[in-house]
């Protein structure tokens, strides 16, 4: 169905990532996604490398599809990362929350695919520079941690893909087969899922998180540390929304509890982080059907336009 250079370079059927989340992007989760046909990632952000191991070994029994890791090098401080990646047998790693240079070429070298998570155009360039095989461009309207000078992805999808000849996997604001074909429109090769992988049937988070999600409207998230670095995209709460305007602390600091956030269900614990997507968001639903939905309707889109407008009845 689709045979483009994010399918060639990822060994996928389907050119969809599952986003990678601290906690979340575990087993149950990216095994489902690979299974599918798309690329299952597994986090490092969570830092809880002896458990990552653990879960990159259990990917092996649930799955003989490509699946890869992120590193959050925000998140993993420990330079070993390179090694620990290249040691699980991983072909396929995306670099996020830090510079390009940093671990590009040490990755390149084990022999991994490697596309750095870039926010701005400067950043791709920068990306560019050090190598990588291609980029992940993240629109500001995104859940979780962002540039402090959001841009949209509508802005910065065509503006990366235009400017800089790497494949392009498009983040930020993509929920279905109308914003897929929209990404493809703009530029990119691919498409990154992140909120709506929290709201699949196996995301490992409280159904209270995934309800929230459903819930939401467009405007239910709240962009936090705009005044710091990073910034952050999540659920608005009365939580979170005392923290929106509050230019005083750090929202990193004010983390809250993950446990009790993620799977405890109490979301005034902490932050839960989330893209303005979950605007769009009306039910949990099995990964399987997520990703053949995104698929099929991305290309009957592409048909519908065009159908509709290279050769339209009324030109004839
Ligand atoms: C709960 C959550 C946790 C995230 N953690 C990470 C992370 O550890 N590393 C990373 O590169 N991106 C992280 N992100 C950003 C996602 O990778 C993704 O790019 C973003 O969610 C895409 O926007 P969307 O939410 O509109 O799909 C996270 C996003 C969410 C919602």
């Amino acid at each position: 169905m689709f045979k483009n250079r994010v399918t060639d370079l990822l060994g996928v059927e389907i050119p969809i990532v599952q986003a990678p989340m601290g906690w979340i992007a575990r087993s149950p989760l990216a095994s489902a996604v690979s299974n599918a046909g798309a690329m299952g990632i597994i986090e490092t952000s969570s830092g809880e490398l002896d458990v990552i191991r653990e879960e990159i070994q259990k990917m092996r029994d649930l799955t003989d599809k490509p699946f890869g890791v992120n590193i959050a090098q925000a998140f993993v401080r420990d330079p070993s990362i390179v090694e620990f990646v290249a040691e699980q047998g991983i072909q396929f790693v995306t670099t996020s929350a830090g510079s390009p240079t940093r671990y590009t070429a040490q990755l390149k070298e084990a022999g991994l695919t490697v596309f750095h998570v870039v926010p701005t155009l400067r950043a791709a360039q920068k990306a560019a520079d050090a190598g990588v095989d291609g980029l992940i461009v993240e629109g500001g309207e995104g859940g979780g941690f962002k540039n402090p000078r959001p841009v949209a992805s509508m802005v910065l999808l065509p503006l990366v893909a235009s400017t800089i000849d790497l494949p392009v996997i498009a983040a930020g604001g993509f929920v279905d087969g109308p914003t897929m074909a929209a990404a493809f429109a703009l530029g990119a090769e691919g498409i990154q899922l992140g909120t709506r992988m929290v709201s699949a049937t196996e995301s490992p988070v409280h159904p209270n998180w995934k309800q929230t999600i459903v819930d939401a409207a467009e405007t239910d998230t709240v962009f936090l540390n705009q005044h710091g670095s990073p910034a952050l995209r999540a659920l608005r709460t009365d939580y979170t929304s005392a923290l929106e305007f509050d230019r005083e602390q750090n929202a990193m600091a004010q983390f809250g509890n993950v446990p009790e956030v993620y799977f405890g269900g109490n979301l005034e614990a902490g932050i839960a982080l989330s893209g303005q997507v979950a605007g769009r968001i009306d039910a949990v639903r099995p990964v399987a059907e997520i990703i053949e939905e995104c698929a099929r309707d991305c290309l009957a889109t592409i048909a519908d336009l065009n159908r509709a407008y290279t050769n339209p009845p009324n030109s004839r």
